[in-house]
């Protein structure tokens, strides 16, 4: 294939998508801003309490505490856990940083289990293998909206008597069976971060049934404690812009899973693709569409992405680049100043020494990037957009460029 002419041929002139940006904000949340300002009062008060109670409310559990952000719920989950030192708690190599780097900053050893392949969650069979006597809990990421194999896990925790946090980051609004994400574990924590689903700019919701851990994340989340407590508390503008999105949030849901089903359609035909869908009985949120690329011939991926994206289509390789387990966090070049529980005195599990570079986590490996492709379709975006998208990946991704008979 000659790189040159592939990029040359992509000329092909393509109207520009005006893709909508997200979030959308608008005189609600500039007036909720504004009344913050104007009580003078700007850190965690009577916005975040009402946040709390709808949240609670909306996800059907007893408490939800809102925080600073989603990295903080999961330190501060751990620590309600009294996870500590010696601990082993199983982790995916399949997310971002915090869903395992959560685990070094209470001194505890990540233990990494492979990826399922369909839900890119945790397989529950490779849980059961790396089940150890040290391993206390287990952080089940949903990824991209996309509900874990959550129903199959939670038989695994409760056989094992292990802890489930649930890292639903992605996932506000999303279910299994009609049960709510975030309600299968223990404790489950969701980011608001401006990019998610319910976005606030920086903050995130810890949520429970449990009154001893709700009590718990309560103190350890803000200073003036006796025992050792955070500042992680959410800001009273996040409290007030949580509200309306939450109150937004099913209807654009609506969209995006609209969007979702649009855009299958319309690739449905086109074998360099699978568009990635939920089993019948869950609701996924869809955060990210999630395409996966099945040509083998993945190292030209990069050129049609950005061809996509400068036509205008909120689309990227994942994240996901290079999987948990190869990240310097657990694999540092020199002695950290913490973050290398695997060599505490107190620890001798199998994970002694580190050495999480070299373990092999096939489906980790195999679908981080570029294979899979995270599209974008927050509302306002709609079927026009989609219909005008799909054509443009359909004409960048299509099979005879990989197999020659494209005539370049
Ligand atoms: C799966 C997952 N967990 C946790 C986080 C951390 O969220 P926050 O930015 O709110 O700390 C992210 C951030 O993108 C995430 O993708």
């Amino acid at each position: 294939m000659n790189y040159i002419k592939l990029i040359e041929k992509m000329k092909v002139n393509f109207d520009k998508i005006d893709w909508p940006r997200w979030p959308q904000y608008g005189q609600e949340e500039q007036d909720a801003v504004l009344r913050v300002i104007k009580s003078n009062q700007l850190f965690a008060d009577k916005e975040v309490r009402e946040f709390e109670e709808s949240y609670s409310k909306y996800l059907g559990c007893k408490h939800a505490l809102g925080i600073g952000n989603a990295t903080e719920g999961l330190h501060l989950s751990l620590a309600a856990l009294d996870i500590g030192i010696g601990d082993e708690v199983i982790v995916t190599p399949f997310s971002f940083i915090s869903s395992a780097s959560c685990v070094l900053m209470q001194n505890a050893v990540p233990v990494f289990c492979d990826i399922e392949s369909e839900s890119l969650g945790l397989c529950p069979n490779d849980i059961e293998k790396k089940i150890s006597k040290r391993t206390k809990a287990i952080i089940v990421v949903h990824m991209f909206g996309y509900p874990a194999r959550i129903s199959e896990i939670m038989e695994v925790a409760r056989k094992y008597n292990l802890y489930v946090v649930e890292d639903a980051s992605h996932a506000h609004g999303a279910s299994v069976d009609d049960i709510k994400i975030g309600t299968f574990g223990d404790i489950s924590v969701f980011s608001m971060h401006q990019r998610k689903v319910l976005s606030v700019g920086d903050g995130g919701v810890v949520c429970t049934d449990r009154a001893d851990l709700y009590e718990k994340i309560f103190k350890l989340r803000s200073f003036g404690h006796v025992e050792l407590s955070y500042n992680y508390r959410m800001t009273e503008f996040a409290g007030a812009l949580g509200k309306i999105q939450l109150s937004k949030l099913d209807e654009q849901n609506i969209i995006r899973r609209d969007n979702y089903v649009y855009l299958s359609e319309m690739l449905k035909d086109n074998r360099s693709l699978r568009v990635r869908s939920c089993r019948s009985n869950e609701y996924g949120v869809y955060y990210a569409i999630v395409i996966e690329v099945l040509n083998d011939y993945i190292d030209e991926i990069k050129v049609r992405v950005d061809y996509l994206k400068e036509v205008g289509v909120d689309i990227r390789e994942t994240f996901v680049q290079p999987p948990l387990h190869k990240h310097l966090h657990f694999n540092p070049e020199s002695d950290p100043a913490r973050g290398a529980p695997w060599n505490h005195a107190e620890y001798d599990g199998v994970m002694q020494g580190g050495g999480y570079g070299k373990q092999l986590l096939n489906n980790a490996e195999k679908y981080c990037s570029p294979r899979i492709l995270e599209l974008y379709a927050h509302p306002p975006v709609n079927n026009k957009m989609i219909k005008k998208c799909a054509d443009v990946i359909n004409y960048v991704f299509n099979e005879d460029f990989y197999n020659g008979a494209f005539k370049l």
